[in-house]
């Protein structure tokens, strides 16, 4: 039996200042997207930005439904309406932010497990790392590549 240990890096920046001007253009349209959040219910409203190798930034947010399974988190709703609009173009960096009522948490949200794993396609058939932003209103974290947010990845081909 062997003892490993998994080791995960990633940056922290104070604000949004600190950020290249790339990815402070990203997150603005992310906390553009937010704004079109549709969330009823849980009232956490989502934005996501993403940033594809042609240079178009898309957009997506949190929809929610009376019937709770029909909504979707805004992760996928960017990355659906990205691989929709644009097939195979390769999704280079995604900026999420999300909070109660239009706000943001002070640590960032973190995308849930299913967006990770919808991530992980992506990346996969793009061929090229998807790094991550995660807005909090004291941290912003950077991530790499999706498997820094999700490790031991499936992949079944
Ligand atoms: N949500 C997202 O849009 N992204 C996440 O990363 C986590 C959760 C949404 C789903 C639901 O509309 C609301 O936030 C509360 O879970």
């Amino acid at each position: 039996m062997t003892n490993r240990k998994l080791e995960i890096n990633y940056k922290e920046y104070s604000s949004i200042e600190e950020l290249e001007p790339r990815d402070r253009e990203l997150v603005q349209a992310a906390f553009q997207a937010q704004k079109t959040s549709y969330a009823p219910y849980s009232h956490f409203n989502v934005g996501a930005a993403i940033r594809m190798e042609n240079g178009v930034i898309v957009k997506g947010s949190n929809q929610e439904n009376a019937a709770s399974p029909s909504g979707l988190c805004a992760e996928r709703t960017a990355m659906f309406a990205a691989g929709a609009t644009y097939p195979g173009v390769p999704m280079l960096c995604m900026a999420i932010a999300g909070g109660p009522e239009f706000s943001l948490c002070d640590s960032p949200a973190t995308p849930c497990g299913a967006c990770r794993q919808v991530m992980a396609e992506y990346q996969k058939i793009g061929k090229k790392p998807m790094e991550i932003i995660l807005m909090g209103n004291n941290k912003i974290w950077k991530f790499d590549k999706v498997e820094d947010v999700l490790p031991f990845i499936f992949d079944s081909i």
